[in-house]
């Protein structure tokens, strides 16, 4: 049977470790070639690959971390070149801008040095990196932009974050208007609580885990692959009528509050 992305092309940004990892074996189970970037954890990288062409499909990792315009300028370079190598054209079908993250501080605390790199990594490398790939954005592509439940429940203890994931999603709504012409649909993806890395803290800990896990409808953390399920469906042909949405994946977490 033929895959659903058989013949697509896939950008999975920070895709060595956590819900990243999960969207590119994903994809690429579905028959993408999904191209990925990390920052350190090349044998994380090499295992995400091995394990993808085990299972007969095709991912390819850059190490490449994004930070400021040069870095994105670069890595848009090495994801074209990456792309005519391996399928003779630059197209792109599916991009998920997945990298970001912030830290726990309220307002007295924040520095400008915490809001920065919370911005930088949330909001202004999602948008350059978007602008730079736009051209070879192949019509009837996909944009899916990894923002967070932050975003709706404007967290006291996690201010910058939240402001920076709204904002995020404000791109979402805006570039769809942009790309509704060419059938591009763009939405957000809004994670909750998920048993990655950035978490482990709160997994860890029985009275924070207990207390999440009573917050959330469906009484647990999610799993990578929850998050993943949900990027494939707005990444397969049955996910192309919904465009400029904000679809929170967090199994409804502090639904009521
Ligand atoms: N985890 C959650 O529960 C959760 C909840 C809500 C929203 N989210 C959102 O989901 C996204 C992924 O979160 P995560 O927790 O899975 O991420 P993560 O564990 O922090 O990182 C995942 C991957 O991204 C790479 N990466 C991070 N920053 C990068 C950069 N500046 N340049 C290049 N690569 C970078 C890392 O590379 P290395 O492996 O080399 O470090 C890693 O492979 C984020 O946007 C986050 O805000 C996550």
């Amino acid at each position: 049977m033929t895959k659903t992305l058989a013949g697509k092309t896939a950008l999975v940004t920070g895709g060595a470790r956590g819900l990243g990892k999960a969207m590119v074996e994903r994809l690429a189970d579905e028959g993408a070639l999904v191209l990925f970037n990390y920052i350190s954890s090349s044998s994380a990288a090499e295992a995400v690959v091995a394990g993808v062409d085990a299972r007969g499909g095709r991912a390819i990792a850059i190490q490449a971390p994004l930070e400021d315009d040069d870095s994105i300028s670069r890595f848009a370079a090495s994801v074209t070149a990456t792309l005519r190598e391996a399928t003779g054209s630059d197209g792109l079908d599916i991009l998920v801008n997945n990298i970001g993250g912030g830290v726990y501080g309220g307002i007295p605390m924040t520095t400008p040095e915490v809001y920065d790199h919370t911005f930088n990594n949330n909001v202004r490398v999602p948008f350059f990196l978007t602008q730079a790939l736009l051209p070879q954005l192949r019509d009837g592509g996909r944009v899916i932009n990894i923002s967070s439940a932050a975003s709706r429940l404007a967290g006291k203890d996690f201010v910058v974050y939240s402001m920076s994931k709204a904002a995020l999603d404000m791109f979402t709504k805006v570039l769809a208007k942009e790309l509704g012409p060419r059938g591009i649909p763009v939405n957000s993806v809004c994670p909750g609580f998920n048993a990655t890395d950035a978490n482990e803290h709160e997994m860890n800990d029985p009275e924070i885990r207990q207390q999440i896990e009573g917050n959330t409808l469906l009484g647990r953390f999610g799993q990578p692959e929850d998050i993943a399920g949900i990027v494939y469906a707005l990444a397969s042909p049955d996910g192309g009528w919904v465009t400029g949405q904000v679809i929170e994946a967090s199994g409804g977490f502090n639904f009521l509050s």
